[in-house]
């Protein structure tokens, strides 16, 4: 299994123990960073990204393409709302997970979207944080295929100079183009939301900074002092990984400098 699979299903995973949920998005801040930079206060945000996705879903809609649906979270939420949910995703181990909370019969397939087949069709495709993993061209012909209406994508593209050359993970003008290039959908609206999205990581780093890294440092020389053979073989096998929890990444910055977060909703035309 891929690390980035493991991040992505630990962070799923800590929001399912902490908050009851399972999202694998990250949190929607419109009013910046919080005062508290808490696991909470992600939980929040992560709960607020949701809302904003359901906002956006234009009227009428009732049938819905769960594209990327990680742990099922969005996709219990919306049944909740009365939309009638089908999952499609390639990671079994969260199709399992998102299987154990979906009402009984609710479809979830364990599949590449862009190698998804089946003959239902939905009113729109919906990408929460999905749309980026899937070669984009691949991406709008399977959308154009199974939704009669539209799609939403709340998610990432690479600034120009960052952008991936597999397809995948692209800019924003390129996604505009191949819109406009397969002209079968129109934009409704495209909005972003960067600013929104980055105080994640400084959520992120502030609990990793300011709160494992210091207990982990203690941790260390106490084990060192009361089992300093142990502690040898725990620095030998960890050390350098458990040193890293204390370096500074300004991911937040970064992030931003190379991503534009945005809400994007098209319309078949
Ligand atoms: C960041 S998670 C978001 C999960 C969920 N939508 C949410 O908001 O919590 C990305 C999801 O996309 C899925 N994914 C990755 N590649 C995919 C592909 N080619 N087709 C469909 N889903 C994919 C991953 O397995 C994961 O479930």
């Amino acid at each position: 299994m891929k690390l980035k699979n493991l991040e992505l299903e630990a962070t799923a995973l800590m929001s399912e123990v902490i908050f009851g949920h399972g999202f694998a998005h990250y949190g929607y801040f419109p009013d910046g960073v919080p005062e508290v930079l808490s696991a909470e206060a992600m939980g929040r945000a992560q709960q607020a990204y949701f809302e904003k996705l359901v906002q956006v879903i234009p009227d009428g809609v009732t049938s819905i393409l769960d594209v990327g649906s990680g742990t099922g979270a969005n996709a219990r939420a919306l049944i909740a709302r009365g939309f009638d949910v089908t999952c499609v995703s390639p990671s079994v181990q969260m199709n399992e997970m998102a299987r154990a909370k979906l009402p009984t019969g609710t479809g979830v397939h364990d599949a590449l979207f862009e190698a998804f087949e089946s003959d239902a069709r939905f009113d729109i495709c919906l990408f929460a944080e999905s749309f980026h993993y899937i070669d984009l061209e691949a991406a709008l012909a399977q959308v154009n295929r199974y939704a009669t209406r539209g799609m939403v994508m709340f998610d990432y593209f690479r600034r120009p100079g960052f952008a991936h050359g597999d397809g995948t993970r692209g800019t924003h003008q390129a996604f505009l183009e191949a819109v406009a290039a397969q002209g079968a959908f129109r934009i409704v609206s495209d909005e972003d939301m960067t600013d929104a999205i980055t105080p994640t990581f400084v959520i992120h780093e502030s609990i990793k900074n300011d709160k494992v890294a210091p207990f982990i440092t203690r941790f260390r020389a106490e084990i060192g002092r009361e089992y300093p053979w142990r502690a040898w073989l725990m620095e030998k096998m960890l050390g350098r990984a458990l040193d890293k929890l204390n370096r500074r990444t300004d991911r937040a910055e970064k992030f931003a400098r190379e991503h534009e977060y945005r809400l994007v909703v098209l319309e078949r035309v």
